[in-house]
């Protein structure tokens, strides 16, 4: 039971919107999510991969959560609301963890083995952030609502924000040689413009 204990004080630890023991067995999708979960992972372990992800599966049916049967989750991480939530294969998961709906702990595809994100003890990730690869967030970091998170983030800072940027041929375009193609088009367009006037 050290599980449910452990759930129980999470939610009343995070949530200040619980009434009761009996909501909190009843109407928290994320506590039922992790119990599914431990099932799964546990059949994970023991090679009954088909029945494990079976079990993923219903788990997503029934919750909304899609956790993948191998990735490690402590009993302690609190998933809120939860709906849309993706947790990886490679994907851990530590003690005090809060998790809003809509996170992707995911892969960026390209990488083999470890592939998810680690998760440190007591990081905060708002709702729908997407933290992607096998980065980890360190102790008591906060990821804002709607970040895309690619990189490390250091103990206790906080992440927010997407900012996009070009790539060609698999590599970043830097931004200095972004301004300096712009210049190089606003000269091309003033001589143009000139020589059109000269017509
Ligand atoms: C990031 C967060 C944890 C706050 O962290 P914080 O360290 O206290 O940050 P602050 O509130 O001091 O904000 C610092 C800066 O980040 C910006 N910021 C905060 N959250 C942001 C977000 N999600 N996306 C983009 N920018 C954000 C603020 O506007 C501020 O910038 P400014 O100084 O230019 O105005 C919080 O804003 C957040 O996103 N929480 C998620 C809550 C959530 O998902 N709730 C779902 C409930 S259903």
């Amino acid at each position: 039971m050290g599980f449910l204990k452990s759930q129980i004080a999470a939610i009343r630890k995070h949530d200040p919107a619980v009434r009761s023991l009996l909501e909190i067995l009843t109407c928290y999708p994320g506590l039922h999510s992790l119990a599914m979960h431990r099932l799964a992972h546990w059949l994970w372990r023991h090679r009954l991969l088909f029945l494990a992800r079976f079990i993923s599966h219903m788990n997503r049916f029934l919750t909304g959560i899609e956790i993948h049967p191998g990735a490690r989750i402590n009993a302690s991480c609190f998933i809120d609301h939860g709906m849309g939530v993706v947790i990886g294969e490679t994907a851990v998961v530590g003690p005090g963890v809060r998790i809003f709906q809509g996170v992707t702990l995911g892969g960026t595809g390209k990488e083999r083995g470890k592939r998810h994100p680690t998760v440190e003890a007591d990081v905060f990730i708002g709702a729908r952030a997407i933290v992607l690869g096998p980065i980890t967030l360190a102790q008591g970091a906060k990821i804002g609502a709607g970040a895309v998170v690619l990189d490390d983030v250091p103990p206790g800072r906080t992440a927010v924000g997407v900012r996009s940027v070009l790539v060609e041929e698999g590599r970043r375009i830097p931004r200095c040689e972004l301004t300096e193609l712009k210049a190089r088009l606003e000269q091309l367009e003033a001589t143009l413009k000139e020589k059109n006037n000269e017509c």
